[in-house]
């Protein structure tokens, strides 16, 4: 299998590669997946195009980006999760990103992937802290977001693609636990 990057008791995240496209695109193009994504849907060539940024510029100069979230029980792609980098107010913030195929939604699975994350963003990232970008109607996402032990950093956040909401966790001290 792909480098897997972060196990934990109901799924593997491993790399992506250009093999998950149809997956992946069968998710990007759900209305009800990307509705609180400022891009809405993409098509497969969009897709396509997002996959060889993730691997060639996140994977090959950050080291990390989304990963494929595969469920251990059946081995089914169920998603995408990971860490993604933002230029904010002159500093590198890491987004915890997470999005699911709707037939797993509600079984606290992008809570477990997240927390993982979280983790691993942790112990192998020079980072004080993580964010989530949320549109502010995407309860779903908050939700996740709450769990995960973070706070609303910002509320008034707004870039080319409108406001978010920013939520964060600060890196847990000696002993501490993110989440
Ligand atoms: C956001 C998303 C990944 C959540 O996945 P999930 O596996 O269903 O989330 P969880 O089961 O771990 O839920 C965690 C918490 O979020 C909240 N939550 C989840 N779904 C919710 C909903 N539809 N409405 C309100 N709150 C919700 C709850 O507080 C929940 O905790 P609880 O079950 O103890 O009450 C999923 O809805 C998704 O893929 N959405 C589309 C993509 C997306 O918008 N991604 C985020 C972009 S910022």
């Amino acid at each position: 299998m792909t480098a897997i990057v972060v196990e934990t008791e109901r799924l593997i995240l491993r790399r992506l590669t250009l093999d998950d496209l149809d997956a992946l695109a069968a998710l990007y193009r759900d209305p009800e997946v990307r509705r609180y994504f400022p891009d809405g849907v993409r098509t497969r060539e969009q897709t396509r195009a997002e996959l060889e940024w993730v691997i060639d510029v996140y994977y090959g100069q950050y080291g990390y980006g989304l990963w494929a979230a595969v469920l251990k029980e059946t081995g089914a792609f169920i998603g995408r999760c990971g860490l993604l980098p933002w230029e904010i107010a002159g500093r590198t913030e890491v987004e915890v990103a997470y999005l699911l195929d709707p037939a797993y939604w509600g079984r606290g699975l992008a809570t477990e992937a997240a927390r993982a994350i979280v983790q691993h963003a942790f112990g192998t990232l020079p980072v004080d802290r993580l964010i989530c970008l949320l549109d502010p109607e995407n309860r779903a996402s908050r939700g996740v977001a709450v769990k995960l032990g973070m706070t609303l950093l910002w509320n008034d956040y707004v870039d080319e693609y409108g406001l978010s909401h920013v939520y964060a966790v600060d890196r847990p001290g000696p002993g501490g636990s993110p989440s």
